[in-house]
């Protein structure tokens, strides 16, 4: 690659990081793992620890559900942590944490660990069992990484709703996963508000039947009820001599179930993805080194939130697993003013960023002054996700923030993949708004409708043709859905549900999702969702959700809505059903604009033809509308 000439505008690494990159010729190791694709992963593998090795590699007799390293026996808990107390990272930092209000709370891996056994032992004296489902429902604080891995500690299935998300969307996870027990904050610090999480919950609950016990983390000290006999505090049982560090590790299979992870999908309700102890360890563990080329006295920031994939694998699982620092912070990125994550980047000097395009727009939006104020120089790698990233944030962030010396690393993966699959490791040229190429051992291609290649710059279908560690293995509860939606459309591949393009030079351009799922500011929301949940508003009849392009959030959610005979359009309702979507689903999901409408487009079955009203929307001509009803 390196004596090619790229087409484009390209930032070739400088000869700092290519000094510095743990690989140089990432081009050997592609081609490696291109022809030893079980060679390369059992590699990887054998860097973690396995009590006792693994049969098989892959195991593809029964795909799509494909297994990794069968009959292998191990614990992703047991290697983020028990590993590491065992070496001189005792008493290295492994999280780092700073709260909205500025209080700040360390834990070596000694203490991490220590933390870990204690809140096992009070999951095992609640009566959790492997295999039990355990839902986290909390923002972003020490707990909520605790309690993860206490689950995988004892093996439980972890299933982390975002805090983010309210009654509604509570309340069909906790009742899909049938979790018997679940972990919830008093409250959340948001923007120096209050979030009344337990509260959210408890309405929750009375939608819930599974859940036996609720135990309760004390963040704001807001007063809340507690129900006899069902909800704890936790700090009270973490007190209790049960709650000691003598806690044995769950040796599990490497296909034993480690969480559940709740996303949207093309119809309906959204789906719990299920991610497994091995294969995820080895994806996450392998990627997280080779991309953040993370080195010893690193400092690593993932400003993602941990109730997404995002959080599960690189702030929590990636990071641990090799023994890196991990900073996590609670609160918004503006509050209380547009400095706060310069401020805490100089103040921790902190070295790789992770974050997402909108978060770079919106502090854009700000000026370089506020960045400009801190001394950002301790940073040396950045990264993105989430949603394409326009060049021109892109290069915002390069220049202002990574002062021109640090490579950007644009990831794409997804909930569904686990891991990093299209992106380029530091010593790679990079162009803006492309995440380069995929990782090693990973095949992709584009194809047009009929399933064949497309041309070089021409949009298709993007797939993947190879199985990869961390893939999820199924769909929770519903494993024809699993066939369906990902191996069917073009039998073999993986259907990623994105359209994308590949110039000349192999570089893979993501153009966004093709079905109905919309990224909002980074999130992934269903049209499904956002319309039943203004369906169960007693005046609306019918309702279509579409995403149309926004400055800061990439898209925002437009609505159209079809009232009950009789009810009066006005400006109140338009505000009570906003306020409504908010309340069942969460903010992040309130539309940004509701119109009323008598009629909406259909098809002859009566599917709700989006596409046409985005069309309208953006004022183009809507093509193909040969199955419109009128
Ligand atoms: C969808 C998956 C995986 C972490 C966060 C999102 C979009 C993700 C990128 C990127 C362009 C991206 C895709 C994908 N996406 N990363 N670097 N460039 N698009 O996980 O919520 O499961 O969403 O996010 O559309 O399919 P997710």
């Amino acid at each position: 690659m390196a004596n090619k000439t790229l087409k484009g505008e390209i930032f070739y690494p400088s000869d700092e990081v290519l000094a510095s990159a743990r690989v140089r010729d990432w081009e050997k190791i592609r081609s490696e793992a291109e022809h030893d694709l079980q060679g390369f992963w059992a590699k990887e593998a054998a860097e973690l620890h396995w009590f006792a090795p693994w049969e098989k590699v892959l195991d593809d007799s029964k795909k799509p559900f494909y297994q990794w390293f069968t009959g292998g026996k191990t614990n992703i808990a047991y290697n983020c942590l028990d590993r590491h107390i065992k070496t001189a990272h005792r008493n290295k930092l492994a999280l780092m944490w700073e709260g909205e209000k500025g209080e700040f709370q360390s834990f070596s891996y000694y203490a991490l660990w220590r933390e870990t056994c204690k809140f096992a032992n009070v999951l095992r004296s609640l009566g959790v069992q492997k295999g039990d489902r355990v839902t986290l429902y909390m923002g972003r604080i020490p707990e909520l990484v605790i309690g993860m891995l206490a689950c995988a500690r004892i093996g439980a299935v972890h299933s982390v709703v975002y805090g983010g998300f309210t009654v509604e969307a509570l309340h069909e996870r906790l009742e899909d996963s049938q979790s018997k027990v679940l972990i919830v904050a008093d409250g959340a610090y948001q923007r120096g508000k209050t979030v009344p999480l337990k509260s959210i919950a408890d309405d929750a609950l009375q939608r819930a039947a599974t859940v036996e016990s609720v135990l309760v983390v004390k963040r704001t000290g807001e007063p809340v009820p507690m129900e006899p006999g069902r909800d704890m505090w936790l700090h009270e049982l973490m007190n209790l001599p049960i709650a000691n560090n003598q806690s044995s590790v769950e040796i599990v299979d490497a296909e034993d179930p480690l969480f559940l992870l709740y996303t949207s999908g093309t119809t309906g309700r959204p789906k719990a993805i299920l991610h497994t102890h091995g294969g995820y360890m080895v994806g996450t563990y392998s990627t997280f080194k080779y991309v953040f080329d993370i080195q010893e006295e690193d400092r690593y920031w993932c400003a993602a939130d941990p109730g997404w994939i995002t959080g599960h694998s690189y702030i929590v699982y990636g990071p641990l697993l090799n023994g890196a620092t991990s900073f996590m912070y609670e609160g918004a990125p503006t509050f209380p003013f547009p400095n706060r994550w310069w401020q805490m980047i100089e103040r921790y000097g902190i070295n790789i960023l992770y974050t997402a395009p909108t978060a770079i727009r919106g502090l854009m939006r700000f000026g370089e002054a506020w960045p400009n104020r801190h001394d950002l120089s301790s940073l040396r790698l950045l990264g993105s996700v989430g949603e394409p990233i326009n060049p021109e944030a892109w290069k915002w962030y390069h220049r202002v923030i990574g002062k021109g010396r640090c490579p950007i690393m644009d990831t794409w993966w997804q909930t569904e993949t686990g891991m990093f699959m299209v992106t380029p490791a530091p010593a790679v040229p990079l162009k803006p708004g492309s995440g380069t190429r995929p990782f090693p051992g990973v095949e992709m291609d584009i194809l047009n409708e009929d399933g064949k290649p497309v041309a070089a710059n021409e949009e298709g279908y993007l797939v993947i043709k190879t199985p990869w560690p961390a893939m999820m293995r199924t769909i929770y509860n519903d494993p024809d859905r699993y066939v369906s939606q990902y191996w069917s459309k073009f039998p073999g591949y993986y259907l990623t549900g994105d359209s994308a393009r590949r110039d000349e030079d192999g570089y893979y351009w993501i153009i966004g999702r093709v079905d109905d799922v919309i990224k909002v500011s980074g999130y992934r929301l269903g049209t499904a969702e956002i319309e039943s949940a203004l369906v169960s508003h007693p005046a609306v009849a019918e309702a279509a959700a579409i995403g149309l392009p926004h400055e800061i959030k990439g898209n925002a959610i437009h609505t159209y809505v079809i009232l009950k005979a009789g009810i009066e359009k006005t400006e109140k309702l338009l505000e009570e059903l906003r306020a409504h979507v908010s309340h069942e689903m969460g903010p992040i999901a309130k539309p940004e604009q509701i119109t009323f409408v008598d009629s909406l487009p259909k098809t002859r079955s009566g599917k709700i033809m989006r596409r046409v009203l985005k069309a309208r929307a953006l004022g183009q001509e809507p093509k193909d509308i040969m199955t419109l009803e009128d």
